[in-house]
């Protein structure tokens, strides 16, 4: 908590619980968008948890986001320019009285954050993930793993798989690990934008853009009139935001004195551009139901393999890929979809439902259950349970409301028309345009 200051937050916190949609005390670990250690989400109010005792989860598809990483190199230029600068005035600032929240800046801040790779803490969230999977389905058995092969995403299954089989694992790996290509020449259901010609990031990138140049400059004007002679520009504020989240993901939650030098209002603020980024390059934000046709690979081989359309479907698997493959499946089944979408100007809508702290913290859980049960369910039901938070299926017919589930068979009817769409059929085509 070094750094840290309560009370530089205590009274925003009042106004931004009270627009939030959870009522509990402000936690900046909460509010890091996909940049937020992980944390379970909160079940919404009046849902159960837990299946009711004479139900069966016979059928698992797990698919795990990595775990927390170092900045992408795009994030760490506005950290090391924001250090710099710093560096630049570094004699005026150990003399300049400052406010307790901002008193660091006296010894100076150093950053040591390396880049993309999965960092130590991240190493311990998918370790702790495959003990608490091993836990929650002892009855069901893997015979595979499939990470996508990027770096961070593959090392992530390992330590996943360390605590899921334990020892065992240095036997298994040989004949249980696969990989996917994660570049423009390979269809997977754990990059789809990457084999999509007209998917482009900006997208997301240039909403965050819009929105910054609204959120960043008040920030910047406050923290000047703090810091004499600094004339921290608004890409050196954004640094400073990235430094919270990157130095929590880096050294442990809460280790940035970063945290502590802005309001409950501008982390909020930074939460919601992290939102914008996510929808708009990888939800509803993209054009022509691009979102939805990219995440339909994904309920199309979960309508396949919970149907056992194949007759050689597992009974769990285990799949490892990215934030973004969670935000893609929740567009494509309609799921926290917001009417009309979200601003890219503002105001932050407090009451929005695309909610990317809750979805995709560092080492996110989507986890797909289909069960049975002894009277209350009648036939096989699916359940979605994303970061151990029952997600209701509130676009499959018949939903019922305490469990969030919906019988498998009006699952498949109701979304029907997306699992039916593949690389480049006429519906793809029409989002992606032909050809890679
Ligand atoms: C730091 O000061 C040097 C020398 O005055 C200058 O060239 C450089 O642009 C400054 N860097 C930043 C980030 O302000
Ligand atoms: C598993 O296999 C991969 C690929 O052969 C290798 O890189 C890795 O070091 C092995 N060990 C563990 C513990 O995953
Ligand atoms: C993003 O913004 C740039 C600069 O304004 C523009 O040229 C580009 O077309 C935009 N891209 C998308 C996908 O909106
Ligand atoms: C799928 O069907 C095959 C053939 O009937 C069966 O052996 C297998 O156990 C089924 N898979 C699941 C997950 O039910
Ligand atoms: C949901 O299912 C449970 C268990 O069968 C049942 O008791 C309850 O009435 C159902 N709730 C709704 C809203 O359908
Ligand atoms: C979609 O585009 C591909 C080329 O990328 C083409 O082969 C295919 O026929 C197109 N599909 C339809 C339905 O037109």
């Amino acid at each position: 908590m070094r750094g840290f200051s309560f009370l530089a937050l205590l009274p925003l916190a009042l106004a931004a619980s009270a627009a939030s949609v959870s009522r509990r005390a402000f936690d900046v670990n909460e509010h890091l968008g996909n940049l937020a250690p992980y944390f379970a989400a909160p079940v919404p109010a009046g849902m159960a948890a837990a299946l009711p005792d004479d139900c069966t989860v016979e059928q698992v598809m797990l698919m795990q986001r990595h775990g927390a990483r170092y900045p992408l190199v795009s994030e760490l230029a506005s950290i090391t320019g924001l250090v710099a600068k710093l560096g630049n005035h570094s004699a005026a600032l150990q003399k300049a009285r400052l406010p307790a929240a901002l008193a660091f800046l006296r010894d100076g801040y150093v950053s040591t954050l390396g880049h993309d790779d999965l960092t130590a803490p991240g190493r311990q969230e998918l370790f702790d993930h495959g003990v608490k999977f091993a836990l929650a389905y002892p009855h069901l058995k893997a015979t595979t793993l499939l990470a996508g092969a990027q770096d961070r995403v593959l090392e992530s299954a390992q330590w996943f798989a360390q605590g899921y089989f334990g020892r065992a694992w240095a036997a298994l790996n040989a004949t249980m690990f696969e990989t996917i290509a994660e570049d423009s020449s390979t269809v997977s259901w754990i990059t789809p934008m990457d084999t999509c010609a007209r998917w482009d990031y900006n997208y997301g990138n240039n909403a965050t853009v819009a929105w910054g140049t609204v959120y960043l400059p008040p920030i910047a004007r406050r923290l000047n009139a703090l810091l004499p002679g600094v004339r921290l520009s608004a890409d050196d504020v954004h640094g400073a935001l990235y430094a919270c989240a990157y130095d929590g993901a880096a050294h442990g939650p809460a280790r940035s004195p970063w945290c502590g030098a802005f309001t409950a209002g501008e982390l909020a603020a930074f939460e919601y551009e992290l939102d914008l980024l996510m929808d708009g390059a990888f939800g509803y934000g993209l054009p022509r139901g691009m979102g939805g046709v990219l995440g339909a690979l994904y309920v199309g081989k979960l309508v396949e393999r919970f149907t056992n359309a194949t007759g050689d479907a597992q009974e769990l698997y285990l799949e490892f890929g990215h934030d973004t493959t969670i935000d893609m499946v929740l567009t494509a089944l309609g799921l926290v979809k917001d009417t009309p979408t979200l601003p890219e100007y503002g105001p932050i809508p407090a009451n929005r439902k695309w909610r990317t702290s809750y979805q995709v913290p560092f080492a996110a859980m989507m986890t797909w259950e289909k069960f049975t049960c002894k009277s209350s369910f009648k036939g096989p039901q699916i359940r979605l349970v994303l970061n151990e938070a029952p997600m209701p299926l509130t676009t499959c017919k018949n939903m019922n409301k305490t469990y969030g589930s919906c019988a498998l068979s009006d699952f498949v009817a109701s979304h029907a028309a997306t699992a039916k769409i593949s690389w480049g059929d006429a519906a793809w085509n029409a989002s992606c345009g032909a050809g890679y």
